[in-house]
Formats: C-alpha cells, sequence, structure tokens
C-alpha cells in the first residue's frame, strides 16, 4: 500500500540571494523554479532515501510532505489524503543538533514520550528507548556532556518513543566522522526492522542510501525533477562491491555526474 503519493510537485521560490553563487543560480529578486514535477509514490513502512546535488530542493520536498511548506502545484497524499498541515505523527529529525541543551539525554528523550500518562509505564518506555539506542550509562549527561553519535542517537530515540506514522531525516548522519556514521547506519537498519514507521531520508552518501534504502530516488539539478526511481530488496547487510549492487552503486554515481570517483 502506499502511504505517500507526490503526483507533479511544483515549487518556486522568489531568489533573495543579490550574489549568484553559481552561473546557473537565478536572478536576483526574479521566481526560481526549484521542484519541477516531482512524481513517485512510497509504499508503507519501507525505507526510502533521496539523493541529489546540493541546492536542487531536496529538504523542500521533504517539507512539503511534511506539510510545513505549500506547494505552488501538484499534490501530496498520505494515505491516500491531501496533505494540509504538519502532523505529529510525522517526526523530522534534521542535520543540526535539536536537543535541549538544558535537558539531560533522559529528559530530552522524555519529551517525545508525553503522550505516555502513566508515569510507570512513561519510565520503562524512556530506558527502553534509550537502551535501544545504546545510550545506558549516559542518560543523565547534557547534550555537551555527549559525543555527537550519541547526540544523534538521543534526538533519534526522541523521534521513535513517539512512534512516528512518518520519519523524516533530513541528512541526521552529515555531520558525523566517518566511523560514527556508519555505526549510526547499522542502528537506521535494526530501527527500520524493529518499527512500522515509514521512512523518508535525505542523504548525500551514495553508499549509505544503497545500504539503507528499498527505495532510492536520485533527484536532478534545479529545477529538479526524479531523475531515477529505483527499488531495491536486496537482504542486508548488501555487498556493493559484486554483483547487480555493484552495477545499480555505477550507475548512481553517473546520474550524480559523478565519472572518476569511483
Ligand atoms: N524559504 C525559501 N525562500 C527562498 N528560497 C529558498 C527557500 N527555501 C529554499 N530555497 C532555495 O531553494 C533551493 C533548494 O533548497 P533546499 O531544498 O534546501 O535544497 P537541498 O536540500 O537539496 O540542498 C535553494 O536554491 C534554496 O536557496
Ligand atoms: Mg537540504
Amino acid at each position: 500500500m502506499n502511504k505517500v503519493e507526490v503526483r507533479n510537485l511544483t515549487k518556486s521560490f522568489v531568489e533573495r540571494r543579490m550574489k549568484a553563487r553559481s552561473p546557473k543560480s537565478c536572478n536576483y529578486h526574479e521566481k526560481c523554479e526549484v521542484l519541477a514535477g516531482i512524481d513517485f509514490t512510497v509504499k508503507s513502512g519501507s525505507f526510502t532515501c533521496f539523493l541529489g546535488p546540493s541546492g536542487c530542493g531536496k529538504s523542500t520536498l521533504l517539507q512539503i510532505i511534511a506539510g510545513f511548506q505549500k506547494t505552488d502545484k501538484g499534490r501530496v497524499l498520505i494515505d491516500g489524503r491531501e496533505v494540509s498541515g504538519a502532523s505529529s505523527r510525522h517526526i523530522f529529525v534534521f542535520q543540526e543538533d535539536g536537543l535541549l541543551p538544558w535537558l539531560t539525554a533522559r529528559q530530552n528523550v522524555a519529551i517525545g514520550a508525553r503522550h505516555i500518562s502513566d508515569r510507570r509505564e512513561r519510565a520503562s518506555e524512556e530506558q527502553d528507548y534509550i537502551e535501544m539506542v545504546g545510550l545506558q550509562g549516559f542518560e543523565d549527561h547534557y547534550p555537551h556532556e555527549l559525543s555527537g553519535g550519541m547526540r544523534r542517537r538521543a534526538e533519534v530515540a526522541r523521534a521513535l518513543i513517539t512512534n512516528p506514522e512518518i520519519l523524516y531525516m533530513d541528512e541526521p548522519f552529515g555531520a558525523l566522522d566517518f566511523v560514527t556514521r556508519l555505526q549510526m547506519r547499522e542502528e537506521m537498519l535494526n530501527v527500520h526492522a524493529m518499527f512500522d514507521s515509514t521512512i523518508l531520508f535525505i542523504t548525500h552518501d551514495i553508499d549509505e542510501a544503497m545500504q539503507l534504502g528499498d527505495q532510492i530516488i536520485v533527484m536532478s539539478e534545479r529545477p529538479s525533477r526524479v531523475k531515477a526511481d529505483i527499488r531495491l530488496d536486496h537482504p542486508h547487510p548488501r555487498d556493493l562491491s559484486k554483483g547487480e549492487l555493484a552495477a545499480l552503486r555505477k550507475e548512481i554515481y553517473f546520474l550524480m555526474g559523478l565519472h572518476a570517483a569511483l
């Protein structure tokens, strides 16, 4: 069943930057088309990764699906119904630190557990989620006392404890070091196996998308369209160095305009 259906989604902004960043930039004060007829569907409970050049409109697309921004044209349907605004059943995890610095890891996770009225049950749920993301022993630490990876874990726990229908993640591990990012990748595979949430995940990391995604949507330069909509049903962990996956990986590099980096 489709959880998300995006049909001919089109969005423009008025360019507010006076100085052009590149020859392809739009002129100051002119209308600048970012998304130019985006079409795709996402299956319920699946993990969809979005790849595309910086500035092509990935964050804008996710924010429109989540109901934070409006489309100019086209439609977004969730469970067959048109999106009319943000919902507490849809949770966003951004690239930037989103923990409240004056609360401990446990208190931050507790923010996501407010819907559980029984105090004992709430405390036990909080502990479960803290352990699930491997933060036991650090519950009472404040964000500045945690590593970047631990802060991300706390944010993932805070998002998951709400039992979201859709989890939106906008380059959530982009600022982490290489090894921590790989650990978080494994964590996300566990999350995907254990939860029914539909996950929409933006990344600039092709291998990350290939390891995690049931579906990979490759977007083009702005004005952006869907360049490729790829479904993967390969079991995890995936060996990207051989066979069909290696060929697909190469194809995605090419689609992203990368020819010499492989
Ligand atoms: N609120 C806004 N007002 C004006 N321009 C915007 C706004 N949000 C995004 N843009 C422009 O839209 C383009 C796409 O942005 P974004 O969705 O953040 O891209 P991505 O996430 O793929 O890097 C960029 O050129 C950006 O400057
Ligand atoms: Mg972005």
